[in-house]
C-alpha cells in the first residue's frame, strides 16, 4: 500500500487548478442510466470513486468511452443486468445511486446495502421510503435492495432528514415516473443543483434547484447530451485552509467562490485576506496570525460537515480556542485522535471537538482512516516540524487528484512511496 511523507515548514505558494466535483460526478454518472442516448460527461475528476462508479456501471453492461479532457461517454443501450454487488458497494456507499435511475428506467434493481462506515452509521432508509412511495416494491434480505416496479408513480415525500445523495436518487426516479413528485426537505448543495442542470438538459421536467422544495413532472424519456461538471467546492476550501495553515499565498483557478461562502468567511475570521473573481479564488496570509475559529456544520448553505476536519487541523495550530460541532454525522472525529498524537491539544465532548491551538505540531507517522480526516492529516503535516508518514492514503485518492502533485507545484515537500 502506498503512502505519503511530507516534510513540514514549507509555506504554500503560487496557483492550482481545481478539479471537477466529485459529488456532482458521482450522481451524473449514474444519470447516464436514464437517458435513451449516449450522455457525455467532461470535467470528471480522475479519482478512485470515479473509477468505481464506472466499473459498477460497465459491470451492468454499460459502454463506457473514455475521451480526451476529463471525458466519458455512457451509453445505457448495452445493459444487461440491474445488479450493483457487495464488493462494490462496500469500497463506495454512493453506488446507490443506481437504484433510483435503474427502478425508473428499467423497473428493477438489485444493490447491495451499504453497511457502516468510519463516519457513522449512515442508513440509506429515506432513499427506501421515498421509492416506495412511489410504488416500487422492495424487500430486504441477504444484505441486498430487491426493488421492482410496473412503473413508478408521482408522490408527495417530505425527507425525514436532509439527504443528499436521497434527494438525488429520489429526483433521479421521478424524472421518468408517471405524473408528478414533490420532494420536501430536499438537500440544497451545489451538488444537487448540478445535477439538476444536467436532468433539465437531457429533457427532464424539475423546478425549485436550490430549494428545498423540488418538483419534478415525469417525462416519457431523457436524451443523450454533453455536461461540464462543477468544480469541486471542497477541493477549493481543502487548498484554502492548506494555504491558510501554511501561511502562504495560494490563486485557485477554474472554481467558483460563491459556493462556498461559509468556508471563506471562517477563512477571514481566521485572519486571512481572500480575495476573489467569478472563477478564482485567493488567499493570502503572509505575517497574520492564525486565529482560531468556532464551526458548526449543517447542511447546505450550512458549513459542510466535509471542511470539518480541514477547520480542526487548522485549529489545531491556531491562536485561542475553536469549538468544533459535528451536526450531520455521529462519529465524524476519526482525525482527533491523529492530530492529538502529532501535539495537537483537543478534546471530545460528544458531537463537540473542543480545540486549543498549539504552537507546534511534530510529524509522526499516522494512518489515514477516511477521506476527509485523511485531508486534515495532510494539512497537520504541512505544518509540523519533521516527518510526517501517512499510510492507508487510498482513502485521500478517493477524493483528491493528484493531491500530492498540486500540492508540490505550491513548494510542498511531499512525495509518494510504494510500502
Ligand atoms: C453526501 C456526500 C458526502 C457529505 C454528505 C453530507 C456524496 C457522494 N457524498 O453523503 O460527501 O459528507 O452528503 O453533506 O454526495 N441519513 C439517514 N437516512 C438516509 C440517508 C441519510 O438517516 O436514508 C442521515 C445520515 O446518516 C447523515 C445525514 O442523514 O446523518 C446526512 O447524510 P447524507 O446527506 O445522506 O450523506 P450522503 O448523501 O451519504
Amino acid at each position: 500500500m502506498e503512502k505519503l511523507i511530507i516534510q513540514g515548514g514549507n509555506p504554500l505558494v503560487g496557483e492550482i487548478r481545481v478539479s471537477g466535483a466529485k459529488n456532482a460526478a458521482l450522481p451524473i454518472l449514474a444519470a447516464g442510466l436514464l437517458a435513451d442516448e449516449p450522455l457525455t460527461i467532461r470535467n470528471l475528476p480522475h479519482l478512485q470513486d470515479i473509477t468505481t462508479t464506472m466499473e459498477l456501471l460497465g459491470s451492468m453492461g454499460l459502454t463506457l468511452t473514455v475521451g480526451k479532457r476529463l471525458q466519458v461517454e455512457i451509453d445505457s443501450g448495452t445493459i444487461s443486468n440491474f445488479f450493483a454487488p457487495y464488493e462494490l458497494v462496500k469500497t463506495m456507499r454512493a453506488s446507490i445511486l443506481v437504484l433510483g435511475p435503474l427502478l425508473a428506467r428499467f423497473g428493477q434493481a438489485e444493490v447491495s446495502l451499504p453497511g457502516g462506515c468510519a463516519i457513522g452509521s449512515r442508513p440509506v432508509d429515506i432513499h427506501l421510503h421515498g421509492l416506495a412511495a412511489m410504488g416500487a416494491e422492495i424487500e430486504v434480505s441477504g444484505g441486498y435492495i430487491k426493488a421492482k416496479t410496473t412503473g413508478l408513480k408521482g408522490a408527495d415525500i417530505i425527507l425525514d432528514k436532509v439527504t443528499v445523495t436521497g434527494t438525488e436518487n429520489l429526483l433521479m426516479a421521478a424524472t421518468l415516473a408517471d405524473g408528478v413528485t414533490t420532494i420536501k426537505n430536499a438537500a440544497r448543495e451545489p451538488e444537487v443543483v448540478d445535477l439538476i442542470c444536467c436532468l433539465q438538459k437531457m429533457g427532464a421536467n424539475i423546478s425549485g434547484a436550490g430549494t428545498d422544495t423540488l418538483r419534478i413532472e415525469g417525462v416519457k424519456s431523457l436524451m443523450g447530451v454533453t455536461y461540464d461538471i462543477l468544480p469541486d467546492r471542497i477541493e477549493t476550501g481543502t487548498y484554502l485552509v492548506a494555504a491558510a495553515m501554511t501561511g502562504g499565498h495560494v490563486r485557485l483557478k477554474d472554481t467558483r467562490p460563491e459556493l462556498l461562502e461559509g468556508v471563506m468567511s471562517k477563512l477571514t475570521e481566521a485572519g486571512a485576506t481572500v480575495t476573489r473573481g467569478l472563477d478564482w479564488v485567493e488567499l493570502q496570509m503572509k505575517g497574520q496570525t492564525l486565529k482560531a475559529v468556532d464551526i458548526n456544520t449543517g447542511p447546505y448553505p450550512g458549513f459542510p460537515t466535509d471542511m470539518q476536519a480541514q477547520f480542526t487541523a487548522l485549529n489545531a495550530v491556531a491562536e485561542g480556542v475553536g469549538v468544533v460541532v459535528e451536526s450531520v454525522f455521529e462519529n465524524r472525529f476519526m482525525h482527533v485522535q491523529e492530530l492529538m498524537r502529532m501535539g495537537a491539544s483537543i478534546r471530545l465532548e460528544g458531537n463537540t471537538a473542543i480545540v486549543t491551538g498549539v504552537k507546534n505540531l511534530t510529524g509522526a507517522p499516522l494512518m489515514a482512516t477516511d477521506l476527509r480526516a485523511s485531508a486534515s492529516l495532510v494539512l497537520a503535516g504541512l505544518v509540523a516540524t519533521g516527518e510526517t508518514v501517512i499510510n492507508r492514503i487510498y482513502h485521500i485518492d478517493r477524493g483528491y487528484e493528484t493531491i500530492e502533485e498540486k500540492l508540490m507545484n505550491l513548494g510542498a515537500k511531499i512525495k509518494r512511496v510504494p510500502r
